[in-house]
Protein backbone atom coordinates (compact mmCIF):
# COMPACT_ATOMS: atom_id res chain seq x y z
CA UNK A 1 0.00 0.00 0.00
CA UNK A 2 1.31 3.75 -0.35
CA UNK A 3 1.61 6.20 2.07
CA UNK A 4 -0.26 9.64 1.39
CA UNK A 5 -1.50 11.58 4.00
CA UNK A 6 1.02 14.03 4.43
CA UNK A 7 1.10 15.49 0.91
CA UNK A 8 -2.48 14.59 -0.11
CA UNK A 9 -4.93 17.81 -1.30
CA UNK A 10 -8.84 18.41 -0.88
CA UNK A 11 -10.99 18.95 -3.44
CA UNK A 12 -12.96 22.04 -2.10
CA UNK A 13 -16.45 23.73 -3.53
CA UNK A 14 -15.99 27.42 -4.27
CA UNK A 15 -19.58 28.10 -3.90
CA UNK A 16 -20.39 26.27 -0.43
CA UNK A 17 -16.83 25.18 0.90
CA UNK A 18 -17.80 21.49 0.84
CA UNK A 19 -14.85 19.61 0.86
CA UNK A 20 -13.99 15.99 -0.62
CA UNK A 21 -10.86 14.20 -1.30
CA UNK A 22 -8.34 14.46 -3.88
CA UNK A 23 -9.35 11.00 -4.83
CA UNK A 24 -12.71 11.34 -5.12
CA UNK A 25 -13.58 11.47 -8.56
CA UNK A 26 -17.09 13.49 -8.64
CA UNK A 27 -17.02 15.67 -11.69
CA UNK A 28 -18.76 18.68 -9.46
CA UNK A 29 -19.97 19.65 -5.49
CA UNK A 30 -21.89 16.10 -4.52
CA UNK A 31 -23.20 18.71 -2.39
CA UNK A 32 -24.56 21.50 -4.48
CA UNK A 33 -23.38 20.95 -8.33
CA UNK A 34 -20.51 23.77 -7.89
CA UNK A 35 -17.24 23.79 -9.20
CA UNK A 36 -14.33 22.40 -7.36
CA UNK A 37 -11.06 23.19 -6.72
CA UNK A 38 -7.58 22.36 -5.44
CA UNK A 39 -5.82 23.00 -1.81
CA UNK A 40 -2.86 21.47 -1.48
CA UNK A 41 -0.76 21.28 1.35
CA UNK A 42 2.32 24.12 2.20
CA UNK A 43 5.40 22.08 0.72
CA UNK A 44 9.04 23.98 1.64
CA UNK A 45 8.92 27.47 1.76
CA UNK A 46 10.08 30.13 -1.46
CA UNK A 47 13.61 29.93 -1.40
CA UNK A 48 13.43 25.89 -1.03
CA UNK A 49 10.92 25.71 -4.13
CA UNK A 50 12.68 28.10 -6.12
CA UNK A 51 15.91 26.00 -5.64
CA UNK A 52 13.93 22.53 -6.34
CA UNK A 53 12.97 24.41 -9.86
CA UNK A 54 15.89 25.33 -10.71
CA UNK A 55 17.95 22.09 -10.36
CA UNK A 56 15.00 20.15 -12.20
CA UNK A 57 15.89 22.21 -15.47
CA UNK A 58 18.58 20.00 -16.71
CA UNK A 59 16.95 17.18 -16.45
CA UNK A 60 16.07 15.44 -19.73
CA UNK A 61 13.78 12.44 -18.31
CA UNK A 62 11.05 11.62 -15.74
CA UNK A 63 8.52 14.57 -14.22
CA UNK A 64 11.44 17.01 -13.70
CA UNK A 65 11.82 17.35 -17.81
CA UNK A 66 8.15 18.42 -18.02
CA UNK A 67 7.51 21.97 -17.54
CA UNK A 68 4.28 21.02 -15.75
CA UNK A 69 5.71 18.16 -13.26
CA UNK A 70 8.45 20.12 -12.26
CA UNK A 71 6.34 22.31 -10.49
CA UNK A 72 4.39 19.68 -8.77
CA UNK A 73 4.69 20.69 -5.65
CA UNK A 74 1.96 23.42 -6.40
CA UNK A 75 0.82 21.05 -9.06
CA UNK A 76 -0.54 17.49 -7.15
CA UNK A 77 1.92 17.13 -4.42
CA UNK A 78 1.20 13.79 -3.67
CA UNK A 79 1.72 12.69 -7.15
CA UNK A 80 4.25 9.44 -7.49
CA UNK A 81 6.10 9.45 -11.15
CA UNK A 82 4.63 6.17 -12.31
CA UNK A 83 1.79 7.52 -11.99
CA UNK A 84 2.22 10.53 -14.54
CA UNK A 85 1.16 10.57 -17.70
CA UNK A 86 3.33 12.80 -19.80
CA UNK A 87 4.21 13.54 -23.13
CA UNK A 88 6.39 15.72 -21.90
CA UNK A 89 4.61 19.18 -21.85
CA UNK A 90 5.75 22.67 -21.20
CA UNK A 91 9.00 24.00 -21.25
CA UNK A 92 7.54 26.59 -23.81
CA UNK A 93 9.46 29.91 -24.63
CA UNK A 94 9.60 32.94 -24.02
CA UNK A 95 10.29 35.01 -27.29
CA UNK A 96 11.51 39.15 -27.69
CA UNK A 97 10.15 40.46 -31.11
CA UNK A 98 10.57 43.62 -32.18
CA UNK A 99 8.08 43.96 -34.75
CA UNK A 100 5.35 42.74 -32.54
CA UNK A 101 6.75 44.72 -29.96
CA UNK A 102 6.43 47.82 -32.11
CA UNK A 103 2.85 47.10 -33.69
CA UNK A 104 1.60 46.92 -30.39
CA UNK A 105 3.52 50.08 -28.66
CA UNK A 106 5.05 48.12 -25.82
CA UNK A 107 8.89 48.06 -26.17
CA UNK A 108 8.70 45.22 -23.31
CA UNK A 109 6.43 42.55 -24.82
CA UNK A 110 7.21 39.41 -24.55
CA UNK A 111 5.30 36.35 -25.95
CA UNK A 112 4.77 33.16 -24.19
CA UNK A 113 4.25 30.61 -27.06
CA UNK A 114 2.21 27.27 -25.90
CA UNK A 115 1.91 26.51 -29.42
CA UNK A 116 5.16 24.49 -28.68
CA UNK A 117 3.19 21.88 -26.38
CA UNK A 118 3.30 18.95 -27.84
CA UNK A 119 -0.13 18.86 -29.15
CA UNK A 120 0.10 22.28 -30.37
CA UNK A 121 -1.78 24.41 -27.54
CA UNK A 122 -1.19 25.02 -24.09
CA UNK A 123 -4.44 22.16 -23.39
CA UNK A 124 -1.35 19.90 -22.88
CA UNK A 125 -0.36 20.98 -19.30
CA UNK A 126 -4.06 20.84 -18.05
CA UNK A 127 -4.68 17.64 -19.93
CA UNK A 128 -1.40 15.49 -18.61
CA UNK A 129 -2.72 16.21 -14.61
CA UNK A 130 -6.33 15.55 -15.93
CA UNK A 131 -5.38 12.65 -17.61
CA UNK A 132 -3.18 11.24 -14.97
CA UNK A 133 -5.86 11.60 -12.35
CA UNK A 134 -8.47 9.90 -14.02
CA UNK A 135 -6.01 7.43 -14.71
CA UNK A 136 -5.39 7.06 -11.07
CA UNK A 137 -8.62 7.40 -10.07
CA UNK A 138 -9.56 4.00 -12.29
CA UNK A 139 -11.57 5.79 -15.03
CA UNK A 140 -12.95 3.20 -18.06
CA UNK A 141 -12.91 6.55 -20.58
CA UNK A 142 -12.88 9.72 -20.85
CA UNK A 143 -14.44 12.81 -22.65
CA UNK A 144 -14.91 16.10 -23.54
CA UNK A 145 -16.48 19.25 -25.58
CA UNK A 146 -14.18 21.06 -27.56
CA UNK A 147 -13.74 24.22 -30.23
CA UNK A 148 -10.85 21.29 -31.08
CA UNK A 149 -7.63 22.43 -28.73
CA UNK A 150 -8.97 20.68 -25.70
CA UNK A 151 -10.56 17.40 -27.98
CA UNK A 152 -6.69 17.20 -30.04
CA UNK A 153 -4.98 17.22 -26.39
CA UNK A 154 -7.48 14.60 -24.82
CA UNK A 155 -7.25 12.42 -27.59
CA UNK A 156 -3.04 12.25 -27.57
CA UNK A 157 -2.89 11.69 -23.79
CA UNK A 158 -5.73 9.34 -23.70
CA UNK A 159 -3.93 7.22 -26.11
CA UNK A 160 -0.71 7.16 -23.99
CA UNK A 161 -3.11 6.73 -21.21
CA UNK A 162 -4.44 3.83 -22.72
CA UNK A 163 -7.81 4.88 -22.22
CA UNK A 164 -11.05 5.31 -24.62
CA UNK A 165 -11.77 9.06 -25.43
CA UNK A 166 -14.75 10.40 -26.23
CA UNK A 167 -14.71 14.19 -27.68
CA UNK A 168 -18.05 16.50 -28.71
CA UNK A 169 -17.36 19.19 -31.15
CA UNK A 170 -19.37 21.57 -32.93
CA UNK A 171 -20.03 20.32 -36.33
CA UNK A 172 -17.86 22.72 -39.43
CA UNK A 173 -16.90 25.15 -36.41
CA UNK A 174 -13.50 22.81 -35.30
CA UNK A 175 -10.65 24.23 -37.55
CA UNK A 176 -8.72 21.73 -39.73
CA UNK A 177 -5.63 20.90 -37.79
CA UNK A 178 -7.20 20.19 -34.30
CA UNK A 179 -9.92 18.20 -36.13
CA UNK A 180 -7.20 16.34 -37.69
CA UNK A 181 -5.13 15.68 -34.37
CA UNK A 182 -8.47 14.54 -32.62
CA UNK A 183 -8.87 11.71 -35.10
CA UNK A 184 -5.23 10.69 -35.64
CA UNK A 185 -4.88 10.25 -32.04
CA UNK A 186 -7.62 7.99 -32.28
CA UNK A 187 -10.62 9.70 -30.39
CA UNK A 188 -14.23 8.82 -31.10
CA UNK A 189 -15.40 11.97 -32.50
CA UNK A 190 -18.85 13.16 -32.40
CA UNK A 191 -19.79 16.40 -34.78
CA UNK A 192 -22.58 18.08 -32.61
CA UNK A 193 -25.21 19.76 -34.39
CA UNK A 194 -24.96 22.70 -32.19
CA UNK A 195 -22.20 25.35 -30.57
CA UNK A 196 -19.49 24.55 -28.51
CA UNK A 197 -22.30 25.67 -25.28
CA UNK A 198 -24.65 22.72 -26.34
CA UNK A 199 -21.44 20.47 -26.60
CA UNK A 200 -20.81 21.42 -23.28
CA UNK A 201 -23.99 20.90 -22.08
CA UNK A 202 -24.11 17.21 -23.58
CA UNK A 203 -21.04 16.27 -22.35
CA UNK A 204 -21.35 16.86 -18.95
CA UNK A 205 -25.20 14.91 -18.79
CA UNK A 206 -23.65 12.01 -21.13
CA UNK A 207 -20.34 11.94 -18.69
CA UNK A 208 -23.01 11.90 -15.35
CA UNK A 209 -25.15 9.44 -17.20
CA UNK A 210 -22.60 6.86 -18.34
CA UNK A 211 -19.49 7.14 -16.00
CA UNK A 212 -17.29 9.13 -17.95
CA UNK A 213 -14.45 11.01 -16.37
CA UNK A 214 -15.29 14.87 -17.95
CA UNK A 215 -11.86 16.81 -18.68
CA UNK A 216 -12.99 19.94 -19.58
CA UNK A 217 -11.90 22.89 -17.68
CA UNK A 218 -14.41 22.10 -15.09
CA UNK A 219 -12.42 19.30 -13.68
CA UNK A 220 -10.19 21.31 -11.20
CA UNK A 221 -7.10 19.16 -12.09
CA UNK A 222 -7.17 20.43 -15.54
CA UNK A 223 -6.51 23.96 -13.72
CA UNK A 224 -3.46 22.78 -11.59
CA UNK A 225 -1.77 22.08 -15.07
CA UNK A 226 -3.03 24.95 -16.60
CA UNK A 227 -1.34 26.69 -13.64
CA UNK A 228 1.68 26.29 -14.45
CA UNK A 229 2.14 28.37 -18.17
CA UNK A 230 2.26 31.23 -15.09
CA UNK A 231 4.81 29.59 -12.72
CA UNK A 232 7.01 28.87 -15.65
CA UNK A 233 6.86 32.24 -17.18
CA UNK A 234 7.37 33.54 -13.46
CA UNK A 235 10.51 30.89 -13.63
CA UNK A 236 11.88 32.12 -16.55
CA UNK A 237 11.92 35.83 -15.06
CA UNK A 238 13.86 34.78 -12.32
CA UNK A 239 10.60 35.32 -10.10
CA UNK A 240 10.03 39.18 -11.27
CA UNK A 241 7.09 39.74 -12.41
CA UNK A 242 6.00 41.63 -15.35
CA UNK A 243 3.42 43.99 -14.86
CA UNK A 244 0.79 42.47 -17.06
CA UNK A 245 0.25 38.90 -18.65
CA UNK A 246 -2.12 39.35 -21.23
CA UNK A 247 -4.69 36.44 -22.29
CA UNK A 248 -7.11 35.11 -25.14
CA UNK A 249 -10.52 34.43 -23.17
CA UNK A 250 -13.23 31.88 -24.23
CA UNK A 251 -14.89 29.26 -21.57
CA UNK A 252 -12.54 31.12 -19.23
CA UNK A 253 -10.63 28.41 -17.33
CA UNK A 254 -7.23 29.66 -18.30
CA UNK A 255 -8.46 33.22 -16.94
CA UNK A 256 -9.38 31.08 -13.91
CA UNK A 257 -6.35 29.25 -13.39
CA UNK A 258 -3.82 32.43 -13.78
CA UNK A 259 -5.66 33.82 -10.98
CA UNK A 260 -5.05 30.85 -8.72
CA UNK A 261 -1.72 30.33 -9.60
CA UNK A 262 -1.05 34.04 -9.07
CA UNK A 263 -2.60 33.83 -5.64
CA UNK A 264 -0.77 30.80 -4.50
CA UNK A 265 2.64 32.10 -5.93
CA UNK A 266 2.04 35.48 -3.49
CA UNK A 267 0.95 33.72 -0.74
CA UNK A 268 3.91 31.33 -1.03
CA UNK A 269 6.68 34.09 -1.08
CA UNK A 270 7.66 33.04 -4.31
CA UNK A 271 6.77 36.62 -6.08
CA UNK A 272 6.02 40.04 -3.79
CA UNK A 273 3.68 41.36 -6.46
CA UNK A 274 1.14 40.25 -8.32
CA UNK A 275 1.15 41.07 -12.11
CA UNK A 276 -2.02 42.47 -13.81
CA UNK A 277 -4.48 40.39 -15.89
CA UNK A 278 -5.55 41.08 -19.27
CA UNK A 279 -8.18 39.03 -20.64
CA UNK A 280 -9.47 39.24 -24.21
CA UNK A 281 -12.54 38.10 -25.83
CA UNK A 282 -13.22 38.10 -29.44
CA UNK A 283 -16.45 40.67 -29.88
CA UNK A 284 -18.65 38.78 -31.60
CA UNK A 285 -18.19 36.24 -28.34
CA UNK A 286 -17.82 38.38 -25.36
CA UNK A 287 -20.04 38.08 -22.60
CA UNK A 288 -16.97 38.74 -20.44
CA UNK A 289 -16.10 41.87 -21.39
CA UNK A 290 -19.70 43.31 -21.64
CA UNK A 291 -20.27 42.22 -17.58
CA UNK A 292 -16.60 43.54 -16.95
CA UNK A 293 -17.51 46.84 -18.13
CA UNK A 294 -21.01 46.82 -16.38
CA UNK A 295 -18.97 46.06 -12.98
CA UNK A 296 -20.02 42.15 -13.41
CA UNK A 297 -23.18 42.94 -12.10
CA UNK A 298 -24.70 40.28 -14.57
CA UNK A 299 -23.92 37.11 -15.79
CA UNK A 300 -24.39 36.99 -19.29
CA UNK A 301 -24.52 34.58 -22.43
CA UNK A 302 -24.51 35.37 -26.05
CA UNK A 303 -24.88 33.60 -29.39
CA UNK A 304 -21.04 33.08 -30.32
CA UNK A 305 -19.66 33.74 -33.37
CA UNK A 306 -15.73 34.71 -34.32
CA UNK A 307 -13.04 33.91 -36.88
CA UNK A 308 -11.25 32.84 -33.67
CA UNK A 309 -13.17 29.66 -33.58
CA UNK A 310 -11.17 28.44 -30.26
CA UNK A 311 -12.66 31.11 -28.14
CA UNK A 312 -16.19 30.98 -30.10
CA UNK A 313 -17.60 30.43 -26.13
CA UNK A 314 -21.10 32.48 -25.45
CA UNK A 315 -21.59 30.93 -22.07
CA UNK A 316 -18.19 30.59 -20.08
CA UNK A 317 -18.46 27.82 -17.65
CA UNK A 318 -15.11 29.45 -15.88
CA UNK A 319 -17.25 32.75 -14.87
CA UNK A 320 -16.99 33.28 -11.37
CA UNK A 321 -13.43 31.96 -10.36
CA UNK A 322 -12.76 33.94 -13.76
CA UNK A 323 -14.60 37.06 -11.91
CA UNK A 324 -12.11 36.32 -8.84
CA UNK A 325 -8.95 36.24 -11.17
CA UNK A 326 -10.12 39.77 -12.46
CA UNK A 327 -10.75 41.35 -8.88
CA UNK A 328 -7.77 39.96 -7.12
CA UNK A 329 -5.24 40.99 -10.30
CA UNK A 330 -6.84 44.58 -10.76
CA UNK A 331 -7.42 43.09 -13.95
CA UNK A 332 -9.11 44.34 -17.28
CA UNK A 333 -11.53 42.41 -19.60
CA UNK A 334 -11.90 43.52 -23.10
CA UNK A 335 -12.95 42.90 -26.69
CA UNK A 336 -11.00 43.16 -30.03
CA UNK A 337 -12.65 42.66 -33.87
CA UNK A 338 -12.32 39.74 -36.03
CA UNK A 339 -9.80 42.66 -38.27
CA UNK A 340 -8.05 43.15 -35.61
CA UNK A 341 -7.69 39.61 -34.53
CA UNK A 342 -6.58 38.53 -38.23
CA UNK A 343 -4.28 41.73 -38.28
CA UNK A 344 -2.35 40.91 -35.14
CA UNK A 345 -1.95 37.12 -36.45
CA UNK A 346 -0.74 38.62 -39.55
CA UNK A 347 2.18 40.67 -37.84
CA UNK A 348 2.57 37.92 -35.39
CA UNK A 349 3.21 35.36 -38.18
CA UNK A 350 5.58 37.63 -40.33
CA UNK A 351 7.79 38.02 -37.39
CA UNK A 352 8.46 33.67 -37.90
CA UNK A 353 6.85 33.34 -34.82
CA UNK A 354 2.89 32.02 -35.69
CA UNK A 355 0.05 30.95 -33.63
CA UNK A 356 -3.43 30.34 -34.57
CA UNK A 357 -6.50 33.28 -35.07
CA UNK A 358 -7.77 33.10 -30.83
CA UNK A 359 -3.96 33.78 -29.54
CA UNK A 360 -3.60 36.30 -31.13
CA UNK A 361 -6.05 38.33 -29.83
CA UNK A 362 -3.81 38.08 -26.79
CA UNK A 363 -1.77 40.39 -28.23
CA UNK A 364 -4.42 42.55 -30.18
CA UNK A 365 -5.46 43.78 -26.90
CA UNK A 366 -2.08 44.67 -26.14
CA UNK A 367 -2.46 47.09 -28.76
CA UNK A 368 -5.81 48.25 -28.29
CA UNK A 369 -4.97 48.83 -24.05
CA UNK A 370 -1.69 50.55 -25.16
CA UNK A 371 -3.83 52.84 -27.47
CA UNK A 372 -6.41 53.60 -24.78
CA UNK A 373 -3.71 54.35 -22.00
CA UNK A 374 -4.30 51.59 -19.46
CA UNK A 375 -0.87 49.98 -20.14
CA UNK A 376 1.52 51.99 -20.33
CA UNK A 377 4.63 51.89 -22.52
CA UNK A 378 7.08 50.66 -20.42
CA UNK A 379 5.65 48.24 -18.66
CA UNK A 380 6.52 44.46 -19.22
CA UNK A 381 3.99 42.65 -20.55
CA UNK A 382 3.69 38.53 -21.14
CA UNK A 383 1.53 38.29 -23.87
CA UNK A 384 0.19 34.34 -23.85
CA UNK A 385 0.06 32.82 -27.27
CA UNK A 386 -2.43 29.58 -26.76
CA UNK A 387 -1.81 28.06 -30.28
CA UNK A 388 0.21 26.78 -33.23
CA UNK A 389 -0.04 28.48 -36.47
CA UNK A 390 -0.58 25.20 -38.32
CA UNK A 391 -4.00 25.02 -36.22
CA UNK A 392 -6.06 26.74 -38.23
CA UNK A 393 -4.28 26.28 -41.47
CA UNK A 394 -8.02 27.21 -43.40
CA UNK A 395 -7.13 30.97 -41.83
CA UNK A 396 -3.98 31.67 -42.94
CA UNK A 397 -5.18 30.76 -46.59
CA UNK A 398 -7.92 32.62 -46.51
CA UNK A 399 -6.21 36.07 -44.87
CA UNK A 400 -3.56 36.14 -46.95
CA UNK A 401 -4.98 34.09 -50.81
CA UNK A 402 -8.43 34.85 -50.80
CA UNK A 403 -9.79 37.61 -48.78
CA UNK A 404 -10.98 40.88 -51.11
CA UNK A 405 -9.61 43.80 -50.57
CA UNK A 406 -6.49 42.95 -50.19
CA UNK A 407 -5.75 43.12 -46.11
CA UNK A 408 -2.57 45.09 -45.65
CA UNK A 409 -0.48 42.19 -44.66
CA UNK A 410 -1.63 39.79 -46.91
CA UNK A 411 1.10 37.36 -48.25
CA UNK A 412 -0.36 36.81 -51.79
CA UNK A 413 1.22 33.57 -53.55
CA UNK A 414 2.35 33.99 -57.19
CA UNK A 415 1.84 31.35 -59.95
CA UNK A 416 4.43 31.09 -62.76
CA UNK A 417 4.96 29.28 -65.74
CA UNK A 418 8.28 26.88 -64.96
CA UNK A 419 10.75 29.76 -66.70
CA UNK A 420 13.52 31.72 -65.55
CA UNK A 421 12.30 34.66 -66.92
CA UNK A 422 9.51 34.52 -64.81
CA UNK A 423 11.12 34.22 -61.90
CA UNK A 424 12.79 37.37 -62.67
CA UNK A 425 9.83 39.28 -63.26
CA UNK A 426 8.44 38.78 -59.94
CA UNK A 427 11.86 39.57 -58.18
CA UNK A 428 11.35 42.95 -60.26
CA UNK A 429 7.92 43.58 -58.91
CA UNK A 430 7.84 46.22 -56.23
CA UNK A 431 7.46 44.74 -52.55
CA UNK A 432 3.80 44.97 -51.45
CA UNK A 433 2.59 46.68 -48.46
CA UNK A 434 3.56 44.40 -45.37
CA UNK A 435 5.18 41.56 -48.08
CA UNK A 436 8.60 43.24 -48.59
N1 LIG B 1 -6.82 29.96 -26.99
C1 LIG B 1 -6.97 28.77 -27.58
C2 LIG B 1 -6.07 28.42 -28.70
C3 LIG B 1 -7.97 27.88 -27.12
O1 LIG B 1 -8.11 26.70 -27.71
C4 LIG B 1 -8.81 28.27 -26.06
C5 LIG B 1 -9.86 27.39 -25.57
C6 LIG B 1 -8.60 29.53 -25.49
C7 LIG B 1 -7.59 30.35 -25.97
C8 LIG B 1 -9.43 30.05 -24.37
O2 LIG B 1 -9.17 29.42 -23.17
O3 LIG B 1 -11.42 28.52 -22.69
O4 LIG B 1 -9.66 28.62 -20.94
O5 LIG B 1 -10.76 30.69 -21.76
N2 LIG B 1 -10.17 26.30 -26.14
C9 LIG B 1 -11.12 25.33 -25.58
C10 LIG B 1 -11.07 24.05 -26.39
C11 LIG B 1 -12.47 25.85 -25.33
O6 LIG B 1 -12.06 23.31 -26.40
O7 LIG B 1 -10.05 23.76 -27.00
P1 LIG B 1 -10.31 29.30 -22.05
Amino acid sequence: MSVRPSRESCQRCAACAHEIGELDAAAVCPRCGGLLELEHPSVGDAATLRTRFVSRRTAMTGPDHSGVWRYRELVLPSIRPEEIVSHPEGNTPLMARPAVAAWTGIERLLMKHEGHNPTGSFKDRGMTVAMTQARRTNARAVACASTGNTSASLAAYAALAGLPALVFVPVGKVALGKIAQTMAYGARTLLVRGNFDDCLSLARDASAALGIHLLNSVNPFRLEGQKTIVLELLDQLDWDPPEWIALPAGNLGNTAAFGKALREAYARGLITRVPRIAAVQASGAAPFAESFRGGFAERLRVDPDTIATAIRIGAPASWDRAVRTINETNGVVTSVSDDEILEAKAVIDAAGVGCEPASAASVAGVKQLRSLGVIAPTERVVAVLTGHVLKDPGAVVAYHQDTEPRPEHANRPIEIDPLVSEVERVLMLPAERGNG
